[in-house]
């Protein structure tokens, strides 16, 4: 089979590297990828958002299964596009990728399902928020509606913040405002739940927790995640029926009843509050580093999975884990999240030496001349897998070691709940 993957992150590489593993994987192509998936693709420079130019380029190279990596295209409607074109593709389309997309359509389901998440009120001016937000009681959270790649969510603590967050809101920070949500605080333990889906069954796709600040014990501002470990620390088989029972099954018949058919990753971002989930948020992809941590545990073949997905036959998909620990240490750019400098030279890359239980998945990086250089925020993504996390953490930081690299940084206190204690 030719396969396509669209996305250019450690998620995409992770993905990449485990269909490279089937025995059906022929041709693999990157669009646009990154230094570590042109080993074992091709990488082709396309706009994520130039729908046309993608499809020329699946037709051409007589694509037979596309695999979509990161949300905006998904919220943007590719599934749609190319499935008019009869191509295969795996992923949501854009009605179901409204649960990532918009935080108020997630929120209004909740509501109409009896899913449990954070009581909220939907305020249409800055006006009316405001007045509310002079009689709640903090803290309370504060969110813009669309998609704002993990920004447009404020805790506020008092008054003067949550004013700040609806002056921020309502003046387009994170592109045209309506509305916005806010909601009770939730105090609890974050989990990240996913499933795989073909509209009709649902399998487990593994649990994680991730370190979404940039500073050690959780603290600065939040990133795209510097690191993870799963399995989460909070799962056992009682947590996971209700997480089933209570969020993910009603959340897909309540859209199968708006003529909405959910297809592909699913993860459920959730707070677990004495044994109990609730909803924080939905997105309609794999997690990164997520999925980076996840993948590496799956010993069934991905793409026979993605392809009975796709053809609605995933009760008919073997789905085989392996029941070690998994810990990914994220290697970003020095001032990451904020301004960073591109093009620096990754020199000891090619010094690191990998077990048959670790890896190096790319993110942000290019190749040129057969040297590494860091092109984003986040650049490497160092996984390994072991019986149990303080053995796989302690290979990934000698490996950080042997790197030495001057152009970023790490968190060093990856799991510090299951690990330190
Ligand atoms: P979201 O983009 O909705 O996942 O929010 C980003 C982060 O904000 C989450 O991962 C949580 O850490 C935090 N958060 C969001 N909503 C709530 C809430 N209702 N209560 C407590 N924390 C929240
Ligand atoms: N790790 C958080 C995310 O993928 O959204």
């Amino acid at each position: 089979m030719k396969i396509a993957i669209l996305g250019s992150g450690g998620r995409e590489h992770a993905i990449g590297h485990a269909i490279s593993k089937s025995t059906k994987t022929g041709k693999i192509y990157c669009i646009p990828g990154n230094a570590g998936t042109s080993s074992f693709a091709e990488n082709v420079d396309i706009d994520l958002n130039n729908f046309e130019k993608i499809y020329q380029f699946l037709k051409e190279k007589k694509i037979n299964l596309v695999i979509i990596g990161p949300e905006d295209p998904l919220v943007n409607g590719i599934v749609d596009y190319l499935n008019k074109f009869k191509i295969k593709v795996f992923g949501p389309n854009q009605k179901a990728a409204q649960l990532e997309g918009s935080k108020i359509f997630t929120k209004k389901l909740c509501k109409k399902y009896n899913i449990p998440t954070a009581n909220f009120g939907i305020f249409e001016s800055k006006e009316t928020s405001k007045k509310f937000l002079k009689k709640s009681k903090y803290p309370l959270v504060i969110k813009a509606d669309n998609l704002a790649a993990g920004k447009g969510v404020y805790i506020c603590n008092n008054i003067i913040d949550s004013n700040i967050a609806v002056n921020e809101i309502f003046n387009g920070k994170f592109g045209v405002a309506k509305n916005i949500l806010i909601e009770e605080f939730l105090d609890g333990e974050e989990m990240s739940y996913f499933i795989i889906t073909d509209g009709k069954t649902i399998k487990s796709f593994g649990t994680a927790q991730d370190h979404k600040r940039v500073m050690e014990g959780d603290k600065g501002k939040n990133t795209g995640g510097m690191g993870a470990y799963s399995p989460s620390r909070l799962i056992n088989s009682n947590l996971e029926k209700k997480i089933l029972s209570k969020i993910i099954t009603p959340t897909l018949e309540g859209l199968l009843e708006l003529g909405i058919k959910y297809k592909g990753f699913l993860y459920a971002g959730l707070m677990i509050i004495k044994d109990e989930p609730y909803l924080i948020e939905y997105n309609v992809r794999m997690g990164d580093p997520e999925c980076q941590t996840i993948l590496p545990t799956l010993n069934s073949d991905i793409l026979d999975i993605f392809t009975s997905c796709v053809e609605e036959k995933l009760d008919r998909a073997n789905l085989e884990w392996s029941d070690k620990k998994s810990l990914c240490v994220v290697l970003c750019s020095n001032g990451y999240p904020d301004k960073y400098k591109k093009n620096i030279k990754i020199d000891n890359i090619h010094k690191i030496n990998l077990d048959k239980n670790s890896y190096l998945f790319h993110a942000g990086t290019k190749n040129l001349e057969n040297e590494i250089y860091a092109v984003g925020g986040r650049v490497l993504n160092f996984v390994s897998l072991s019986n149990d996390f303080s053995k796989a953490r302690k290979k990934i930081y000698n490996n950080l070691n042997k790197l030495n690299w001057h152009g970023g940084f790490y968190r060093k206190d990856i799991a510090f709940k299951v690990i330190n204690k």
